[in-house]
């Protein structure tokens, strides 16, 4: 419940109780799939038994000898743990994990092409060196196809190792400003009166989105089975239904929901719920949708179309989905 305290106004109490129990429970099933990462460091632990060097490497605590202030920062970071590893060698721990061999530019410290810099390096290089370690994590398997990447966003573009913002995650900025910065548009989507509560704290981007890159499209996430995101949260969609609503299974949520925002309470494409159902179910239609029966005039009484079809993503007992 950490992340919505100060939301807890008394008439949403048992609301944000329900909203906050299903996110931290689809948390904790994300972070089950991580399981066997390793303890994080801490600054009382004590570097490992030093090996023989690699040819070129010197070592961090020569490295601490003139950049004092980054190893005292880098001691307490994340990336810390590398030295605490006995099985590693130099080129995989330390500062010389991430900026190569330092023999050379120890010896000559102003020519600055002699040790591998962060702050000129190519999208491409810059994330090959972080992937060297990070190319297995459960979040970076599909990195290959990450549209980031693919459109010169590295990874220093969101994380810094020494100059973080964030407690966690070592980010240049927390979410959702961090994805603002470029991502112009979907700012206005999430201020539409109805909306996932992004701005407010409760949901993050990166719960529907895997910012490292996705097997499917929009870099949206799939939930532990595989499926929509959505069901991790709404799991009461998931069925399955004895009668099913065919456009929920084949075409998916978004078929009938915008996630981010809308005009609409129910989060609909469209503002008026007859107005959805009816690009479906008229006889004209493509989608194999029936059309209505004839009784089904527009009268007012019938425009509000789920207040009898009610269980409109699916039902165990009724085929029109009454109840
Ligand atoms: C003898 C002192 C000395 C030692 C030892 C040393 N450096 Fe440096 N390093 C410097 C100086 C001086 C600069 C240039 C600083 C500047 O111009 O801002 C520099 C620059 C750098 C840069 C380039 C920064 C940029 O502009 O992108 C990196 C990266 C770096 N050092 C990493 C290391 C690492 C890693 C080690 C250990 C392997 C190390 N240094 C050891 C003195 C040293
Ligand atoms: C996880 C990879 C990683 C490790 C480990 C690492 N660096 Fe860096 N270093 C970077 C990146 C990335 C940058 C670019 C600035 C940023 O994003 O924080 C950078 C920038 C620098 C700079 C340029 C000046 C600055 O403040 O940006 C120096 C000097 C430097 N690192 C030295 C070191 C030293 C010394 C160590 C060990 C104590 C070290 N680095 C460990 C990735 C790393
Ligand atoms: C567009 C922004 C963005 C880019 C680009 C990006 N990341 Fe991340 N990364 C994040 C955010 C945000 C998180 C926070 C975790 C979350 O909420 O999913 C994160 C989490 C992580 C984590 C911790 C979670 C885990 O166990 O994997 C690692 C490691 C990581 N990123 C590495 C990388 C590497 C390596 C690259 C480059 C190949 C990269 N990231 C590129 C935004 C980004
Ligand atoms: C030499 C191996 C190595 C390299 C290279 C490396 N990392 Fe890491 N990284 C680690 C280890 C080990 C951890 C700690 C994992 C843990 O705590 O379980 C880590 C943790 C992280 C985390 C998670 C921090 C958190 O709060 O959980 C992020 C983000 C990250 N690295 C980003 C980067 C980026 C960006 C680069 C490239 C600039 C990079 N790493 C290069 C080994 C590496
Ligand atoms: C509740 C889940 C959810 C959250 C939270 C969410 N997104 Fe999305 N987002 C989606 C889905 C699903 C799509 C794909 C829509 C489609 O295919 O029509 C999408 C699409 C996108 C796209 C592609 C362009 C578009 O509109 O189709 C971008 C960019 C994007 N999201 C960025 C963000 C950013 C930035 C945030 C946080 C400020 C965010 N999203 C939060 C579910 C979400
Ligand atoms: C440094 C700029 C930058 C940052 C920061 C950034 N993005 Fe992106 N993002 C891009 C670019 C560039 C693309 C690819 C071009 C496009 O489709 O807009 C992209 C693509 C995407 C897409 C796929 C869009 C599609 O049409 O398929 C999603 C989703 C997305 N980003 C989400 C995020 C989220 C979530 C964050 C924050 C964790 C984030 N981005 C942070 C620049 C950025
Ligand atoms: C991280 C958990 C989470 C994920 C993932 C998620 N949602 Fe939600 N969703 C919520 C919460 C919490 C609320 C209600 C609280 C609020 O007002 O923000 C909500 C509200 C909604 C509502 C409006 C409910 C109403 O009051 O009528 C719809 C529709 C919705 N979500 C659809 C989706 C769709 C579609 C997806 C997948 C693209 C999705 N959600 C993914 C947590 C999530
Ligand atoms: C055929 C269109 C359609 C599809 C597809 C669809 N929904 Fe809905 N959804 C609706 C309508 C219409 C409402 C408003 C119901 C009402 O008026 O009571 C709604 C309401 C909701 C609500 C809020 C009310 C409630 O019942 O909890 C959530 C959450 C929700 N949908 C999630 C989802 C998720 C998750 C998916 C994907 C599995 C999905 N929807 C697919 C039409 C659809
Ligand atoms: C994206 C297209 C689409 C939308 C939007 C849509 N439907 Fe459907 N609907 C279908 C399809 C396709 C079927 C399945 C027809 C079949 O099984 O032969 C169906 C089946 C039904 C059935 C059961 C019909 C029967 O006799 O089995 C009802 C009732 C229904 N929809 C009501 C609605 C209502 C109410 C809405 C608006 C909230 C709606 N639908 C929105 C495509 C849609
Ligand atoms: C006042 C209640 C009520 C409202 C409101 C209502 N319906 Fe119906 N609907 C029914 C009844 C009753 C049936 C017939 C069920 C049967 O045949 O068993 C039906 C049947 C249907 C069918 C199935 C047709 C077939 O051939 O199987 C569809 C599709 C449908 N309605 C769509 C809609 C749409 C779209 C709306 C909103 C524009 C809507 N309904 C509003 C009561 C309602």
């Amino acid at each position: 419940m950490g992340r919505v305290k100060g939301l807890g106004i008394v008439g949403f109490a048992a609301m944000l109780m329900f909203a906050g129990t299903l996110i931290s429970s689809a948390r904790a099933q994300d972070k089950a799939g991580e399981k066997d990462k390793p303890e994080s460091a801490t600054s009382s632990s004590k570097p490992a038994e030093q090996k023989p060097l690699e040819k070129g490497y010197v070592g961090s605590d020569t490295c601490k000898t003139c950049h004092e202030d980054l190893f005292n920062g880098y001691e307490k970071s994340p990336h810390y743990k590398t030295l605490l590893d006995p099985h590693a060698t130099a080129s995989k721990q330390g500062c010389e994990g991430c900026h190569g061999p330092g023999e050379e530019h120890t010896g000559d410290p102003a020519d600055k092409t002699k040790i591998f810099s962060f702050t000129t390096a190519s999208t491409e290089k810059i994330n090959s060196k972080c992937l060297t370690c990070h190319a297995s994590g459960p979040q970076q398997m599909n990195s290959a196809n990450s549209l980031h990447r693919k459109n010169d966003v590295s990874c220093i573009s969101c994380h810094s190792p020494h100059h973080a913002q964030t407690k966690e995650f070592l980010l240049v900025k927390s979410q959702p400003q961090l994805c603002y910065s470029c991502h112009l548009q979907q700012k206005p989507q999430f201020n539409m009166p109805f909306h996932h509560r992004v701005n407010e704290g409760l949901v993050q981007c990166t719960d529907c989105h895997n910012p490292h890159g996705t097997a499917g499209p929009k870099q949206v996430r799939a939930s532990a089975t595989q499926d929509a995101v959505c069901f991790t949260c709404h799991i009461d969609k998931q069925g399955p239904f004895v009668f099913e609503h065919m456009p929920v299974k084949t075409e998916g949520c978004v078929s009938c929901h915008t996630p981010h925002g809308s005009p609409n309470q129910h989060l609909l494409k469209v503002s008026n719920v007859n107005l959805l159902c009816l690009q479906c179910h008229t006889t004209s239609s493509f989608s194999g949708a029936p059309g209505t029966p004839s009784f089904h005039n527009q009268a007012a009484q019938y425009q509000a179309c789920t207040l009898c079809h009610a269980q409109i993503h699916g039902s165990n007992v009724d085929r029109t989905f009454f109840k």
